[in-house]
């Protein structure tokens, strides 16, 4: 394990300079609160970001500028707030390099995502004994929707390994598919071990086999840039609470011709072309698919949360969080009685631990005391925990307005954690 002594400063990289942490760290505002009488060190992002001023401002203008219902009123406001609506779909889909706005559909979070693959095209086109391929980190959200079609349907869900470190096994995966395969719905990075799953080999395996490929991106979008069709997935999921903007919105991204073929999730206004007692006629997607009036202003605050992250450039943020878990590692080595949960080779910055002869809770507890946010349980993959044998585990999530300082803090937090429990 590579040792970084810094990574705050950056020496001799243009971008890596060009992202100034500090200045980051100024447009989030609930950053400079004390907790316990100590500066927060927040580190729970995996769960769910922070927002930067320019999110909450986007937000506050929303409803106190333009706020009406979208798609709906003839009116100015209607108007102007359908523009700024539909105009982040747009950034949406370039930001994830989609084809068209018409490939995003807007949920209220990624779960919704899934369930709404699940219960539109999987109701439609499983049928009893068709295969469905998922790994063993998923989030119950990537599980639960494929158990309610394995008791509607009569399913059957096969499950992906991994090995000791948390390495996703790609050999294993393969052996896993056959024509029954139709669908491999898999995380694109473990938000317990912080494992990033080879999700292109995935994708191309998977589609040789003749299987759609599902990516839940809820973790992975947030750490790296993302290519939907460089990827060439059938459908990606994300959130948007977790990249830096509101809770209440998510993302599906659909290929034209898999989306066209899926008939509506739920019906109500808005996703129809006409209605009347002897039938009802349905919109193309992406509309098809959003029934009811939409998390209107949630939508204007991603759509300022993409711009934001764009702005700092998605391989400024990688490079800035691959430097603070190399050396958030490095100091946990150093620390000893300290396990790390998950060490694949390639890594997100989420690293999940245990301290030897403490219980996750108490510890988790400790470093709250000390100012330090951290998560602790099952993180949502119990069937992840039962594999690796923990009952749950600490975790520290790392986001893009994180430091060394940060790292230090958390390492200093544990000392003292092992001071008052071992
Ligand atoms: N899925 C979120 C997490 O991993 C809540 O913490």
């Amino acid at each position: 394990m590579n040792k970084v002594v810094s990574i705050d400063a950056a020496p001799g990289s243009n971008s890596l300079a060009a992202f100034d942490v500090e200045r980051v760290r100024r447009d989030f505002p609930i950053l400079k609160q004390k907790v316990y009488g100590k500066s927060l060190v927040f580190l729970d992002s995996g769960a769910s970001a922070q927002k930067p001023q320019v999110v909450i401002d986007a937000v506050r203008e929303c409803y106190e500028t333009y706020y009406s219902n979208v798609h709906r009123g003839a009116h100015f406001l209607s108007q102007r707030c359908t523009d700024a609506y539909e105009a982040v779909r747009a950034d949406i889909a370039g930001f994830i390099n989609a084809p068209s706005e018409n490939n995003v559909v807007i949920t209220s979070s990624v779960t919704e995502s899934i369930n709404l693959v699940a219960q539109t095209w999987g109701r439609k086109f499983l049928k009893a004994g068709d295969e469905v391929i998922v790994s063993e980190m998923e989030h119950h959200a990537n599980i639960v929707p494929w158990q309610l079609l394995e008791t509607e349907i009569g399913i059957t869900i096969k499950v992906a390994p991994i090995d000791e470190n948390g390495e996703f096994l790609l050999d294993s995966f393969k052996q896993l598919l056959s024509p029954k395969t139709k669908l491999v719905a898999i995380t694109e990075v473990s938000n317990v071990l912080g494992t990033i799953v080879p999700v292109k080999e995935v994708i191309r395996l998977a589609h040789a086999a003749g299987a759609l490929v599902l990516i839940d991106g809820a973790q992975g979008i947030v750490h790296h840039g993302v290519d939907v069709q460089d990827l060439d997935c059938d459908f990606y999921g994300f959130t948007g609470h977790k990249l830096y903007g509101p809770s209440g919105v998510g993302v599906l991204y659909g290929k034209a011709e898999v989306l066209s073929a899926m008939p509506p999730y739920q019906g109500g206004g808005d996703m129809i072309e006409k209605v009347s007692f002897s039938g009802t006629t349905f919109k193309e997607p992406p509309h098809r698919f959003e029934a009811g009036t939409p998390p209107i202003a949630q939508v204007i605050g991603l759509g300022a949360a993409i711009r934001y992250v764009s702005g700092l450039g998605m391989d400024n943020i990688a490079a800035h969080e691959q430097g603070l878990l190399a050396y958030a590692n490095s100091r946990i080595e150093d620390l000893g009685g300290v396990r790390i949960v998950g060490q694949a080779h390639d890594k997100a910055a989420i690293i999940s631990f245990l301290l030897d002869g403490a219980h996750p809770f108490d510890v988790a507890a400790v470093l709250d005391r000390q100012g330090v946010a951290t998560r602790v349980g099952h993180h949502c993959a119990e069937p992840l925990m039962d594999r690796l044998g923990v009952v749950g585990t600490v975790r520290a999530s790392f986001g893009l307005y994180n430091t060394s300082d940060d790292v230090d803090r958390l390492i200093a937090a544990l000392g003292k954690a092992k001071d008052l429990l071992l």
